[in-house]
C-alpha cells in the first residue's frame, strides 16, 4: 500500500511527519474481491480456527498494509459487541441507539485495534523499542502489545493526571513509566527524549489502519445497514480520523452506498476536565479530524464534566459501565439531540455511540459523582447487622 501526507499528498514515511507538517496515511489499493465476496471472506474467517482471525482487525488484512504473517502481535482485539439500548435511547432522546464497546478489547480501550498493526509492523521492521505519550490507555496498550513481540517500550504520562489503574496495567506489561509535569501535550513535545525507539502514537500510520476497522465492527454488527449518526469521544483526534477512513473505504469498496454523520464530543474544560483519557490541549490529527468533520456532514461540540458523568452513570446503571471520556459519547448525543437546525440530532434518528473504554479503567466515577447523587447510598455493615433488605 502507498502511503501519503494527509494534508499535502505527497508521497510519505508511515512513521514520519512530512516537510510540511501533515501526518502519514496508507492509500487503500483496489481489491480484487468484490463486496459480497469480501463481505463473505470476512464471515468465514470469523468462523474458522485459524488463530489469526481470532481478531476482528486482521480478519480485514485485504485492507491492511502488508506484514508478513510470522510478524503479527495480536491478542485477539476487536471482537467487541454493539449492545442495543433502549433505556441510552430515552436517556438520550433518540428512537435508536446502540454502544459499540470498544473497552471490551484486550486491555479495556480501543487502542488495541491500532496497536496490534502499530506493533507488528515495528517487529517486522526490526524495532527493538516504542514510546508513546499518552493520558493512558494508549501506553496500557503499547506496554501489552510490546511485551508480546519482546520490545522494550516507553510511555511517557504526564505526572498526576494518569489513572490508578492504567499507571499499575503499563507497569504490569513491563513499560518503563516515564511521568512528567505538564499535560498530555507537554509529554507529547518529550517524545524525542527517548531515542531510537518507534513512537506508536496515532501519528503512526498503521494505529490508524487498525482502528478504522471499528468503522467496519459497527457496519458488520448491523448487516451493513448505516447509521444515521456515529458519536465519539475526542481527544488527540487520531480515532475520529481513523473511524472516517473505514467508513470511507467501506464506501469506495461498495460495501456500504452511504456515509453516516459524524459528532466528535470533547470536554468542556479542556485539559483540565476529569476525563483524563481526553485531556489533551493542541490534537496532533485536528486536520485530519476538521477534514473528516466536513466530509461526514459531521458536528463538534463539548460537553461539561457534569453532563459526562451523569452520562457515565447512565451507562453504568444499565449494566454496561465505561470510563469517563467514554461517556462523552452518550451525553453529546443528549445535547446533539436538544440542539436546534441541522446541527441536532433529530428524534427519529439510529445513532451508534462508541464507548472507548473500560468501567475498570478508572474507578473513581462513584466518588466524583456520589455527592450528587446518582449513585446508590454505600452501606456498610457488620456480619451480625440484619440481612439486607
Ligand atoms: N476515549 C479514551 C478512553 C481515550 O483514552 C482516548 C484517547 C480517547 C477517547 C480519544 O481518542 O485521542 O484518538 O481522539 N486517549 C489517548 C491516550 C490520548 O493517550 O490514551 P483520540
Amino acid at each position: 500500500m502507498r502511503v501519503e501526507c494527509s494534508d499535502c499528498g505527497a508521497v510519505a514515511d508511515p512513521l514520519g511527519i512530512c516537510r510540511c507538517g501533515g501526518l502519514p496515511e496508507f492509500v487503500l489499493e483496489p481489491l480484487r474481491l468484490d463486496p459480497i465476496g469480501l463481505r463473505r471472506l470476512v464471515r468465514e474467517r470469523r468462523a474458522s480456527y485459524e488463530p489469526l482471525f481470532a481478531s476482528g482487525v486482521w480478519r480485514w488484512r485485504e485492507l491492511l498494509p502488508a506484514i508478513p504473517a510470522d510478524a503479527i502481535v495480536s491478542l485477539a482485539e476487536g471482537n467487541v459487541p454493539l449492545y442495543a439500548s433502549d433505556a441510552g435511547a430515552r436517556y438520550a432522546g433518540v428512537d435508536r441507539l446502540a454502544y459499540l464497546h470498544l473497552g471490551m478489547n484486550p486491555t479495556g480501550s480501543f487502542k488495541d485495534l491500532g496497536m496490534t498493526v502499530a506493533i507488528s509492523a515495528a517487529k517486522a521492521g526490526g524495532a527493538r523499542a516504542v514510546v508513546c505519550a499518552s493520558t493512558g490507555n494508549t501506553a496500557s496498550s503499547m506496554a501489552a502489545y510490546a511485551a508480546r513481540a519482546g520490545l522494550a517500550a516507553y510511555a511517557i504520562v504526564p505526572h498526576g493526571r494518569v489513572s490508578d489503574a492504567k499507571l499499575a496495567q503499563m507497569q504490569e506489561y513491563g513499560a518503563q513509566l516515564i511521568e512528567i509535569d505538564g499535560s498530555f501535550d507537554d509529554a507529547f513535545a518529550s517524545l524525542h527524549s527517548v531515542r531510537d525507539a518507534a513512537v506508536v502514537n496515532s501519528v503512526n500510520a498503521y494505529r490508524i489502519e487498525g482502528q478504522k476497522c471499528a468503522a467496519f465492527a459497527i457496519l458488520e454488527a448491523r448487516a451493513w445497514s448505516v447509521p444515521d449518526w456515529v458519536v465519539l469521544p475526542g481527544g488527540n483526534l487520531g480515532n475520529i480520523s481513523a473511524l472516517a477512513k473505514g467508513f470511507r473505504e467501506a464506501l469506495a469498496l461498495g460495501l456500504i452506498d452511504r456515509l453516516p454523520r459524524l459528532a466528535l464530543v470533547r470536554a468542556e474544560r479542556g485539559i483540565d476536565t476529569t476525563a483524563s483519557a481526553i485531556a489533551v490541549g493542541n490534537p496532533q490529527s485536528r486536520n485530519r479530524a476538521s477534514r473528516a468533520l466536513e466530509q461526514f456532514h459531521g458536528i463538534e461540540l463539548s460537553v461539561s464534566d457534569e453532563a459526562i458523568l451523569d452520562a457515565k452513570a447512565h451507562i453504568g446503571r444499565e449494566g454496561i459501565g465505561c470510563e469517563p471520556a467514554s461517556a462523552a459519547s452518550l451525553a453529546g448525543v443528549r445535547a446533539l439531540r436538544q440542539a436546534q437546525g441541522d446541527n441536532a440530532i433529530a428524534p427519529d434518528a439510529d445513532v451508534v455511540a462508541i464507548l472507548t473504554g473500560h468501567v475498570l479503567k478508572d474507578a473513581r466515577g462513584p466518588a466524583i459523582t456520589a455527592l450528587r447523587g446518582v449513585y446508590p447510598e454505600r452501606q456498610s455493615r457488620g456480619r451480625d447487622d440484619k440481612a439486607y433488605a
